[in-house]
Parts: C-alpha cells; structure tokens; sequence
C-alpha cells in the first residue's frame, strides 16, 4: 500500500480505518473485519471511548496468529483534558493498558483546547481551562517525552492550523510529524497541504465522507457531500461510488484517508479505493467544490464565556 514515510523510515499505510463513532460492539468487529480485508492502519482515540474494544480485537487476532502487532500502525489521540504536563504519561499509559500495546506507532494532541482534567464534552465555560493558563507547548514537551521513552514511535497534533504548528516547532525543536484534519472537497484545506508538503509534514484527513452519523450535538445544518452532484458524476464517469471517489481525492494528494466504517461490504468497498485512479481533471472539479465548510467546526468548544472562539482555535 502507498505510505506516508517518516524520517526514520517508518512507513504509515495511507488508507486507514476511523473508529470515531464505532459504537459498543460495533468497533471490534469493525476492526477484525477491517484486518481481514487488508487494513493495517488503525486511527483511535481515548475519547471514541472504544479503546478497550478495539485493544481487545487486535489481542484476539495476535493471539490467533492471523496478523503480528509489528504489521499494524496504530494511532491514538491525547485527550483535551489531560495537557498538563503531569496527565500526558498517564493519559498514553491508560490508552496503551486500553489497547493492550507496549507501544502506539502514532500519538496526537487531539485539538488545540483544554478543559479541566476528568472533562469529556465541556457542558458549562467553568470547565474549560485557557491556552494562558496550560499553553500548548507544555503539552508538546510532555509528548516530545513520551517519544524519548519509546511509548510512541511518532508524534503529531490534530486538528491544528500552520501557526500553531510554527510555535511548537520553534519553540521546541521538535516539528509534529503529523497534523490530522478534516479534509474532503468542501474543505481542501490547501494551505496545509501546500504546508505539510514544503515541511516534510504528514497529513491525515478525518471525515472524509463527509460523516454523515456525526451526533446531533453537533449536526448542524449542512450539505450532504456523498451527494453533490460533482460527486456523483465523477463516480458514474469512473463506475465506482462516491464514498471512492472522496477517498481517492484524498490518497492522490499524498495524505492519508481514514474513512469510518462499520459495515463490511462498505469496508470492503473502502479498502479497494487503493485500485482507482481519478483523472487530474476530476481531481481539478473536486477541489472548485471547496468552500471551507467543516462538518466539525469547533462549536463545542466555544461556548460563551469559555476562553476558545473560532477564530482562536482555526486562525490565531
Ligand atoms: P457505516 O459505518 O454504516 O458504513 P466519515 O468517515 O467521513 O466520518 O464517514 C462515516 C460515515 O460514512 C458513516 O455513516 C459510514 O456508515 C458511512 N460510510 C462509510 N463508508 C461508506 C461507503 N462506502 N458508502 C456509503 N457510506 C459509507
């Protein structure tokens, strides 16, 4: 499979399976399936709050000898209310106990936002603590050290912009090896292509598909991408479906996909996305699609009187 390499020559298979909303139940059948098909590459995070299920998956299968951890890249994400310097070993501690790993391949902050530790979704402003107060470049440091210590082979942010990915680079030394993003033909993202690309960077994209089972806290009213009709055509001028075409856009820009899914012939018809090819000119349609549109806009974490607004969190 077509990889992103690192410079110590480490390779991150590009296409990836997301188990952002993989409900209980669903994500260890998900991820065996996906195994069995071919998948090596698996995107986690504490806050999914599937780890468990998901550690036991792969245990299950190192156990029964079909794949060895050493094949898989498996990705985790610092939650938002451990980015004080003392949660940050903890934090991987319990997602590796989670995942039944000695190590993760990757480890990302996982937004440029922090709230009170023990916090999942902030219901009141009294639950956030500001970027003043524990700045991101403590919570960089903590994650350069758990690089130092083996715990995780690479590490990286998400969600964040080319500024703040300019601070904690000069200010440490230490550049992330990847951001990870929301990416598809509604929001190309050019600047952090172009960025990522001229810095050697890596980029995943999240939400390829446009998540359509986003929960309701945050749907919102918003187009349906599977459904434009640029979409559409390209996928009827190339026989395959829209879901690969959105995952081909992707691959082709050299940044990694991880498409959601928990069904096994959309897994199956996922993973064979690595065989299409789009011409440079339907590339070209799909990227005029773009109108910067975020399916996850970070409303959630600007509610009034919290220290986050949007511009805060994607611009400053
Ligand atoms: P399901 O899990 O039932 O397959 P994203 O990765 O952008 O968050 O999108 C995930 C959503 O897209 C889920 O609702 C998932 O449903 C659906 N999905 C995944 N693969 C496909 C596909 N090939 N065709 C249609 N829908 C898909």
């Amino acid at each position: 499979m077509q990889s992103i390499k690192f410079k110590n020559g480490d390779e991150m298979p590009l296409l990836g399976l997301g188990t952002w909303k993989s409900d209980e139940g669903e994500a260890y059948k998900a991820v065996q399936e996906a195994i069995r098909i071919g998948y090596r590459h698996i995107d986690c995070a504490f806050n999914y709050g599937n780890e468990r299920e998901i550690g036991q998956a792969i245990a299950d299968m190192i156990t029964a000898g079909e794949i060895r951890r050493k094949e898989l890249w498996i990705t985790s994400k610092l939650w938002n209310d451990s980015h004080r310097k003392e949660h940050v070993l903890p934090a991987i501690q319990r997602s590796l106990d989670d995942l039944q790993l000695e190590y993760l391949d990757l480890y990302l902050i996982h937004w440029p936002v922090a709230l009170k530790h023990g916090v999942g979704f902030p219901k009141s402003s009294e639950e956030f603590v500001s970027l003043e107060e524990v700045p991101l470049i403590e919570t960089w440091e903590a994650m350069i050290d758990l690089h130092s210590r083996g715990l995780t082979r690479h590490i990286g942010v998400s969600n964040f912009n080319v500024p703040k990915i300019k601070h904690l680079t000069e200010q440490s030394g230490f550049q992330p090896e990847m951001n990870q993003v929301e990416m598809h033909p509604y929001l190309t993202q050019n600047e952090l292509v172009n960025f990522a690309r001229e810095m050697g960077m890596g980029l995943t994209a999240y939400s390829p598909l446009g998540s359509n089972d986003r929960p309701a806290r945050i749907r919102g009213q918003r187009p349906v991408l599977m459904e434009d009709e640029v979409v559409v055509d390209i996928a009827k001028e190339e026989e395959i479906s829209p879901a690969q075409v959105l995952i081909a856009f992707i691959l082709q820009r050299g940044v990694a996909a991880i498409p959601k899914s928990s069904n096994p012939a959309r897994l199956r018809q996922n993973f064979e996305t690595l065989n299409v090819h789009l011409k440079e000119e339907q590339i070209q349609r799909l990227l005029q699609l773009n109108q910067d549109l975020r399916y996850i806009d970070g409303t959630t974490w600007t509610v009034p009187g919290s220290p986050n607004t949007l511009e805060s969190i994607w611009k400053l």
